[in-house]
């Protein structure tokens, strides 16, 4: 995939409940309300602006941030999916850092409302994603970097089986301060059947 070229809506993606689709003006206020609901659970992780501005998620309209996320499609350089379980919006799983040429790679990030955790719906989300990335768009390889306490999300890609690669320092400005990173990847060749084919049942 050519570096920069708008990236196609892939539509809904699903298995099993789980149901990826890119972020639409509609889901404006399910978001806001899901994200005022999840405060405590989601601020630990949360990516924060190192000036120290920015907005508490959900406090104000998201409109304008999903047409920031969907200008990411038209750029070529994400892609800003909901995750829906049996039909509900549960969170959010951003396809970002897209890059072309020579790499031909991106990086994920990913959350779900505490009222569905536990049922196995990130691991399925997740190798949705990367099966699209791969099969759909022909990357060559993703990635995934999570803080070592978050021992929650170290087993979504250990479900996954994805490679250890080692810590980035002070890799991303996290709940307010520069958090070091352990970072996880997958090449296609790696995973010739695909991710979701790694899951042994889906929620
Ligand atoms: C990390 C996260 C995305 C995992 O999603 P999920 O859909 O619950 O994933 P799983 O169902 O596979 O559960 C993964 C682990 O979470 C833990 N877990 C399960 N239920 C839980 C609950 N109610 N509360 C806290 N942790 C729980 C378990 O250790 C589980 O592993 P197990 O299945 O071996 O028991 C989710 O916990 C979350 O959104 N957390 C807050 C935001 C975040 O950390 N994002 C990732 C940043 S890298």
């Amino acid at each position: 995939m050519p570096l920069g070229q708008e990236i196609a809506d892939p539509g809904e993606l699903g298995a099993g409940r789980v149901g990826l689709r890119v972020i639409q003006r509609g889901d404006a206020e399910p978001l806001r309300q899901l994200l005022t609901a999840n405060r405590s659970w989601l601020t630990r992780w949360e990516a924060t602006h190192p000036s120290g501005l920015g907005i508490v998620p959900g406090s104000v309209s998201m409109k304008p941030t999903i047409r920031l996320l969907r200008r990411q499609l038209r750029a070529g350089t994400g892609i800003p999916f909901v995750i829906r379980y049996a039909g509900e919006l549960v969170g959010q799983l951003s396809v970002s850092e897209i890059s072309g040429g020579a790499l031909q790679s991106a990086q994920l990030g990913y959350w779900v409302s505490e009222h569905v955790a536990g049922r196995g719906i990130t691991p399925a989300a997740v190798a949705l994603a990367i099966d699209h990335l791969f099969f759909g768009i022909g990357l060559h390889r993703a990635e995934i970097c999570i803080r070592p306490e978050n021992t929650a999300s170290l087993r979504v890609v250990e479900k996954l089986g994805m490679r250890y690669e080692g810590r980035r320092s002070a890799y991303i400005h996290i709940d307010g301060a520069w958090r070091d990173h352990e970072c996880f990847a997958v090449t296609r060749d790696e995973a010739p059947q695909g991710l979701l084919a790694r899951l042994p049942q889906l929620p």
